[in-house]
């Protein structure tokens, strides 16, 4: 398995062109299934999760052409996906496929809306708490579906099709909203879809559909209106730029010090987690290309930071921003509140020497002056991350293990850093 060796200390200096986002990405394929025309998708990360959810839609019989930079592009723009859905071959998605990515049991919304029928194995995903997914199954019974669950199967049927309903989540969830919405898209009638998650890529994902000839209005807001239509269309929609890979870059050079571009970063996708940032010390600079993001000379101050559904802090930053204060001056509190288990940076952090005490859902990390290079592993996407930034840091060499998860989610993440100047490198056993 691949592992990335970085020996630590070194400014980054540069600029990073901020891919599309992964957690839009991924509900835009899936949406790809609501027609039989074509949708095409532009600025598409090139990752591992991406990878996989081609190869779940491949199975239902959808079929993915991948192009690369388009004639006149001077820029790097991602991938360009033509997604034709124009025959489902099968509604079932099976075990061996959706246990490795939670997202991909999102399928069942586009199957049981235009095929009345799916059968989606109960999901995987990163090891970041029980992850249940019985507000998707509720949602889905509200606008008229029949669930049952059989031998680790989701069973949904909706034999005269699904029905607009009014869907209140008991509590915020970005999976729930996403089901829901596309259900809803082609259900008789209308649905509203309340205590919705505000996330910018249920906006993004709302958009697209809306170019597919879905009526959606009130996404980014907590109260979601779909009338349904009978049939979506085509179209062409481009994702929107990653917020957490443009924060995880921001706690980067707030960690090792330096000025560093983010080509293309949108500032109102993390606003919160910027003030976090200028208020431990970084300069923050909103300019044309993206934003800006320096620090040169001054320590890392203290912070005290909730997790929270956007537009507060979001939880897919937790391990990074903590990686960053602990090198801060003085004493930091992080509290996740979204999973209850998402700590699994903790123990690998204090490997490095980070001074890191959990009490339930609130750590505290007593800064030290300088962190030290180890070997390291992580579980998780984001938890992966958060070691690579420590490295970034730290004095000497740290060697992150298991780096399957970070090409999850991290578009050419060495190539990046290295060009800012990081001594970071893939080796390949
Ligand atoms: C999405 O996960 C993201 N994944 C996660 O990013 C992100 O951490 C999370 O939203 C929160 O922002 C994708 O978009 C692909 P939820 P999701 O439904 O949709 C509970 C990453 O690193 N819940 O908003 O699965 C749940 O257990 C990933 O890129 C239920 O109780 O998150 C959690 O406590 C990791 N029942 C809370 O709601 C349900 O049926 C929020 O989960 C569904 C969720």
């Amino acid at each position: 398995m691949d592992r990335i060796r970085i020996v630590g200390g070194n400014k980054l200096n540069g600029s990073i062109q901020i891919s599309g986002a992964k957690n839009a990405a991924l509900p835009l394929m899936i949406a790809g299934l609501l027609t039989e025309e074509t949708l095409i998708l532009d600025n598409v990360p090139r990752l591992a999760d991406v990878a996989q959810l081609q190869r779940i839609l491949g199975n239902h019989g959808v079929d993915i052409t991948s192009v690369g930079k388009r004639s006149g592009d001077r820029e790097y723009q991602g991938q360009t996906l033509h997604i034709s859905a124009a025959n489902i071959i099968d509604t079932k998605a099976p075990y061996d496929l959706v246990s490795r990515m939670r997202a991909s049991f999102w399928v069942i919304a586009p199957l049981v809306a235009r095929m009345h029928e799916a059968q989606v194995s109960l999901p995987g995903g990163c090891a970041i708490g029980t992850r249940p997914v019985d507000l998707l199954i509720m949602a889905l019974e509200k606008l008229g579906a029949e669930l049952s669950i059989d031998g680790g199967y989701v069973i949904a049927r909706a034999p005269g099709g699904l029905k607009g309903a009014n869907i209140d989540f008991p509590k915020v969830t970005v999976s729930g909203t996403h089901v829901a919405l596309m259900a809803a898209t082609l259900a008789k009638g209308t649905t509203v879809i309340t205590n919705a998650a505000c996330e910018p890529e249920i906006v993004d994902v709302a958009d697209c559909l809306n170019k597919m000839g879905a009526r959606v209005s009130g996404a980014g807001t907590p109260r979601i209106l779909v009338e349904g239509v009978s049939k979506l269309h085509g179209a062409r929609h481009t994702v929107l730029p990653d917020r957490i890979e443009t924060g995880t870059y921001a706690m980067a050079v707030a960690m090792t010090g330096g000025d560093v571009q983010l080509i293309g970063a949108q500032p109102q996708l993390l606003q919160s987690a910027l003030d976090v940032l200028t208020e431990a010390g970084a300069d923050i600079t909103v300019n044309n290309e993206g934003i800006r993001v320096a620090r040169n000379g001054a320590g890392i101050g203290p912070v005290k930071v909730s997790t929270a559904p956007f537009p507060g802090f979001p939880t897919d930053l937790q391990a990074q921003l903590m990686a960053l204060m602990a090198c801060a001056k003085g004493s930091s509190q992080i509290t996740e509140t979204i999973f209850e288990n998402r700590f699994m940076h903790v123990q690998e952090l204090a490997r490095f020497g980070a001074r890191i005490s959990l009490d339930g859902e609130t750590a505290t990390i007593d800064g030290i002056a300088k962190l030290r290079g180890a070997p390291v592993m992580a579980t998780d996407l984001r938890a992966s991350v958060s070691l690579v930034i420590a490295g970034l840091a730290a004095e000497g060499e740290t060697m992150v293990n298991r780096v399957y998860h970070l090409d999850r989610g991290f578009e050419r993440l060495e190539e990046k850093l290295s060009a800012c100047g990081a001594s970071i490198q893939r080796i390949s056993d």
